[in-house]
C-alpha cells in the first residue's frame, strides 16, 4: 500500500485549475447546461435509498479528476486491505474488522478463526436478547426485566443509543436508558425511574477503564446493592449485570459472571462498533432479527462498496466530493440534516464516526499534514434546523455543504400531511440553497432579502427508515470517512489524541483529593481554576 501525499499527484494540480473553471459558474447553470442532471449524478441504490448528488458545484471533468486523484492515491489496496483483515490500524497494529462483523458470511478474512469469534458473540447476543424479551431471563426475586441501563459512553454508547432512537417504531416494551457522562445528574435522573429488581445493567467498556464508565459502573453496583436490602453475592448480580468488554479480567474483578461477559474483539474500534457485542442494547430493544436485518444492510452495502467499480461506488464518490469542498474550496464544515425526529443523535454519532477517524494532522508517513483532513461534523434535525441555523446557510458568509436525510415513508402512515409538509420543506430547502431567489427584481428592490444560492447539498432519501434501510445507510458513512482517509494519507483507525486529556484530568483529580490549600505546579490558569474550585470546599 503506497502513502501518497495527495498534494503532491498530478490530479491534485489539475483539481487546483479545475477549481478556477467552476468558480465561474454556478448550480444554477450547471442545471441549465444538463437537463438530465439529475439522472447523471444521482444512484438509487435497490430503490432503497436515493442518492441525490447532483446540488454539488461538480461536473463530469470534476469527478474525473476526483477520481484520477483516488487512483493515484492507490485507493483500491487500502479497500482490499481493510477487508480481507490486514493491519491497516497501523499505530495499534491491528486489522479493522467491523466490516466482518456483518460480513460474516462473505470469508473475506484470510483468517477464518476470526468469524467463529463473531458467530459465537452473535450468538449470545441472540440468546440475552431473547430470554429477556421472552422473559425467561429474571431479576433476583423473579421479577421481570423491565429496564436496560447501557452504561458507557463515546463508541460505547453513540451508535446503540442512535440507532435506537432511529428505530424507535421497531422498539418493544423493554425501558432503554443510556448512563454515558461522569455528571452525577444523568445517573440521577436514571435511578429516580427504575427499580434495581427489574433491571439489567450492561457495562460497555472496550477497555473496561474509561473514568466516566467504571464510576458510573461503580455507583449503580453501590446503589443496587444499597437498594435490594439482602446479602449480595455473585448469583444476584449474574441476573442484573453483564459485561461488554475486551478487558475480561477487569470485567470479572469488578464481579461479572464470566457467563456475563461478551467479548469486544479488540480490533473492533470503538466508533465503529455496533455491529458488535456494543450492539446488545439495540437487539434487546429491537429484538435480533431486527439487529440481523441491520447488519445485513450494512452488509450489502460493503458489498457495494467492495465490488462496484469506482465511477458508481457512491461512499467514494462522495467522499471524494467531501475532499473537494474541503480541500479546494477550503471549507470547514459539512452540516448534517435529518428530516426526521426519531434521527436526531444521526448528526451526533457522525460526529465521533468522522472527527474522531480523520481528526489527524500527521501522516502516513510521520510528517505533519499541511492540507485539510476531517471537516468539523455539526447539524440538526429538519425542520427545526429551517428556526435556528439556516438563515446563516442561505445568507451567510461561510460555504457549508450539507447532507440532508429523510425518508419516504414515515414509521406510521397516520398524519400524512404532516410527512408531506416535512418532506416539501425537505425538498425545498436543498433547493433554495442551491438557486436561492430565481426572481433577480428582489436582488435591486431589496438585496437584503435576496438570496445568492450557489450552496451545494447532497440529497438522501431513504425509502423507509427500518433496521436494513439504516444498516445501509451507517454503512455509507463508515466507507465514506474510511475512504476519505486513505486520499488524505491518514490512519483512520487509532485515537490517540483523546488519552492525554484522560490523563491529565486524573492528575487533577488527585490534587483535588490533596489536603494542601493552594496548587501552584501548573500554569498560572490551571492553577486558578483548581484553586477557584478548592476555595469553596
Ligand atoms: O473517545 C475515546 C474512546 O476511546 C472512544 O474511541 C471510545 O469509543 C470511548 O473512548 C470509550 O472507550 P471504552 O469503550 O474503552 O470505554
Amino acid at each position: 500500500m503506497k502513502n501518497i501525499n495527495p498534494t503532491k499527484t498530478i490530479s491534485w494540480k489539475n483539481l487546483q485549475n479545475h477549481l478556477q473553471e467552476m468558480k465561474k459558474i454556478n448550480l444554477y447553470h450547471l442545471f441549465k447546461q444538463d437537463k438530465n442532471r439529475f439522472t447523471n449524478f444521482s444512484i438509487n441504490f435497490e430503490n432503497k435509498i436515493l442518492f441525490d448528488y447532483s446540488k454539488n458545484i461538480i461536473n463530469k471533468n470534476t469527478i474525473q479528476y476526483l477520481i484520477n486523484l483516488a487512483k493515484e492515491t492507490g485507493y483500491i489496496d487500502f479497500i482490499n486491505a481493510l477487508f480481507y483483515g490486514e493491519k491497516i490500524n497501523v499505530t495499534e497494529n491491528r486489522s479493522v474488522l467491523h466490516t466482518a462483523t456483518r460480513n460474516n458470511n462473505n470469508y473475506l478474512l484470510k483468517n477464518k478463526k476470526i468469524y467463529d469469534d463473531i458467530n459465537f458473540i452473535l450468538q449470545k447476543i441472540k440468546n440475552i436478547s431473547n430470554n429477556i424479551i421472552l422473559n425467561k431471563w429474571k431479576g433476583y426475586s423473579n421479577k421481570k426485566i423491565k429496564n436496560i441501563i447501557n452504561i458507557g459512553i463515546g463508541g460505547s454508547e453513540l451508535g446503540p443509543l442512535m440507532v435506537t432512537e432511529a428505530l424507535k417504531s421497531y422498539k418493544n416494551k423493554l425501558n432503554l436508558f443510556f448512563l454515558s457522562n461522569i455528571d452525577s445528574e444523568q445517573l440521577i435522573n436514571i435511578i429516580k425511574k427504575i427499580k434495581p429488581e427489574e433491571s439489567l445493567f450492561i457495562i460497555v467498556s472496550k477497555t473496561f477503564t474509561t473514568q466516566e464508565t467504571i464510576t458510573n459502573a461503580l455507583s449503580i453496583k453501590k446503589w443496587f446493592i444499597k437498594k435490594i436490602f439482602t446479602k449480595i453475592n455473585r448469583n444476584i448480580l449474574s441476573k442484573h449485570f453483564i459485561a461488554v468488554t475486551n478487558n475480561i479480567n477487569a470485567a470479572i474483578n469488578f464481579g461479572i459472571d464470566k457467563k456475563n461477559i461478551l467479548p469486544l474483539l479488540s480490533e473492533i474500534g470503538g466508533r465503529f462498533s455496533l455491529w458488535s457485542s456494543v450492539g446488545l442494547s439495540i437487539s434487546l430493544s429491537i429484538g435480533f432479527n431486527n439487529f440481523q436485518k441491520l447488519l445485513n444492510g450494512a452488509n450489502k452495502m460493503d458489498n457495494h462498496f467492495f465490488y462496484t467499480p469506482i465511477n458508481h461506488n457512491i461512499p467514494i464518490i462522495m467522499a471524494l466530493i467531501s475532499i473537494w469542498y474541503s480541500n479546494f474550496w477550503n471549507t470547514e464544515t459539512e452540516a448534517i440534516i435529518p428530516y426526521s425526529n426519531n434521527m436526531c443523535f444521526f448528526p451526533k454519532y457522525l460526529q465521533q464516526l468522522c472527527m474522531e477517524s480523520n481528526g489527524k494532522s500527521i501522516d502516513r508517513n510521520g510528517n505533519k499534514i499541511k492540507y485539510q483532513t476531517s471537516p468539523i461534523i455539526w447539524g440538526d434535525i429538519g425542520t427545526n434546523g429551517q428556526h435556528s441555523f439556516f438563515q446563516m446557510l442561505h445568507q451567510g458568509t461561510k460555504l457549508i455543504p450539507c447532507d440532508f436525510i429523510a425518508s419516504v415513508n414515515n414509521s406510521n402512515d397516520s398524519f400524512k400531511e404532516h410527512h408531506n409538509k416535512l418532506i416539501a420543506n425537505y425538498i425545498a430547502q436543498t433547493k433554495t440553497l442551491a438557486f436561492g431567489n430565481a426572481n433577480k427584481y428582489i436582488l435591486q428592490k431589496n438585496i437584503y432579502k435576496y438570496c445568492f444560492g450557489n450552496h451545494p447539498s447532497n440529497s438522501i432519501f431513504l425509502k423507509k427508515i427500518n433496521p436494513y434501510n439504516l444498516g445501509l445507510l451507517i454503512s455509507y458513512y463508515e466507507n465514506k470517512i474510511f475512504m476519505q482517509g486513505i486520499i488524505l494519507n491518514i490512519f483512520s483507525f487509532d485515537q490517540w489524541g483523546v488519552e492525554l486529556g484522560k490523563k491529565v484530568a486524573n492528575i487533577i483529580l488527585n490534587d483535588f483529593n490533596q489536603n494542601i490549600k493552594k496548587v501552584n505546579k501548573y500554569d498560572s490558569s490551571t492553577n486558578g481554576l483548581i484553586n477557584f474550585y478548592k476555595s469553596f470546599y
